[in-house]
Formats: structure tokens, sequence, C-alpha cells
């Protein structure tokens, strides 16, 4: 548990909760400076974010890697958002694939990540407001995060594996790419391979919900 995240969360949760009745503030704008919370609040808690010094090598690991690839900065700020998802990336021992939608995918979402139309429905437009709707906003933030992180690596081709939210996915390779199933979801690359997993950039979400 990083002390830190106990401190940063509260705020990006406010922000989320004005993000989700402010219609006008795009998703990309909210989602950036969630990202920019992050970096300014937690990267001296972060061991793999302290430079090693020359000679020593450290085994490189998710966490290491999630914030170098432009492509994906919006999930990554994402899953700095989420102890139990940043936890997971942190921990050597745990291996991990992260299937990262890319920025384009985020901000073609046609709702925010942290919304549910069925509580709209039951809720109306007050879903997401005050303690409980934070709750809420948090807990469909966390879901949808865990459902881009597969608990397996290496990953064979048709293994049937769960996501941290519990979501079964497979992929398969069609005319030499690999497509995340079910969805038919385009891996457009693997972006890196290291100690504990893979980081892999897809062109579009898995179904989250
Ligand atoms: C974790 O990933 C590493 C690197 O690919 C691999 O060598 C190791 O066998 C994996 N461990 C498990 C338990 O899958």
């Amino acid at each position: 548990m990083k002390p830190s995240l106990l401190l940063v969360y509260p705020t990006a949760t406010i922000c989320l909760v004005l993000a989700a009745s402010a219609q006008s503030r795009p998703l990309s704008s909210i989602l950036k400076s969630l990202h920019i919370l992050g970096n300014s609040q937690f990267p001296l808690t972060n061991p793999s974010n302290i430079a090693m010094p020359p000679g020593v090598s450290s085994g490189v690991i998710i966490s290491d890697v999630m914030g170098k690839t432009q492509t994906i900065a919006i999930f990554s700020g994402l899953t700095r958002d989420i102890d139990s998802v940043a936890d997971r990336l942190d921990d050597a021992s745990k291996n991990a694939t992260v299937l990262a939608p890319d920025n384009a995918a985020m901000k073609g979402l046609s709702r925010k990540p942290w919304e549910d139309p069925k509580e709209y429905e039951s809720l109306g437009e007050s879903a997401y407001q005050g303690q409980a709707g934070e709750d809420r906003a948090h807990r469909n933030m966390r879901r949808f995060v865990e459902a881009h992180i597969v608990a397996t690596s290496p990953w064979r081709e048709h293994e049937k594996v769960e996501t941290l939210a519990g979501n079964t996915v497979w992929y398969e390779t069609k005319g030499g790419e690999k497509v995340i199933q079910p969805g038919n979801i385009q891996v457009l690359s693997v972006a890196d391979k290291v100690g504990n997993g893979e980081v892999w950039i897809l062109k579009d979400v898995i179904n989250y919900q």
C-alpha cells in the first residue's frame, strides 16, 4: 500500500465526480489532469521511479515501462490511480499482460469509464454525486481498468484467461495480427516485454460491463 495513494485518490475522485457533472469538459482533459496529479504526487514513493545507480541491474517490470509509451498515456495514468492495479504492476513476483487501449480508443469512448448507464437509469442524473456517487465512480473505474489486466504472462494463443475484473478473454492470430476475443479487438503492437509480463497496445477497449 502506497501511503500517497490515500492522499491522491480522494482528489482524483473529486475530479471524476466534478467531471461527470461538468459535461462540457472533455474526457481527455480530465484524464490528463488525473495523470498529472499522479505524476506530481507519487514519483518518489514508487521505488521503480527512482533511478538505479549505474552498474546496479534491477529487473525491469511493467510499472517501470508503462509510462514511457505516449500512445497509451491516458490508460497508463488510470492504472496508477487504482491501488489494486498499481500494486500488481509494481509486483515483480506477479506476472500480468496489460491490454492497454491506445489514446484514440480512450478518447473515443461513448461514455466515461466510470459511468454505468444502468446506474443513470436507476439513480438519475445524480448517480455520481455525493459520497455514494464517488464510491460508485471509483468502483466503475476500477472495474474498467481491471478488465484490461490479464493475470497471466506468458499468455498462449487460444488460452482462456481471467482479467483482474474476472472477465474471460483469449486471443487468436488472424492474418498475422493478434486479435483479442470476445470482441475482435485488434492488438496494434506489443509495446514491452519485461520481467513480470507484457504491455500490449489495443485499438479498442475491452467490453467492461
Ligand atoms: C513470468 O514472466 C517471466 C518473463 O516472461 C517468465 O520467465 C516466468 O516464467 C513467468 N512466471 C510465471 C509464473 O508465469
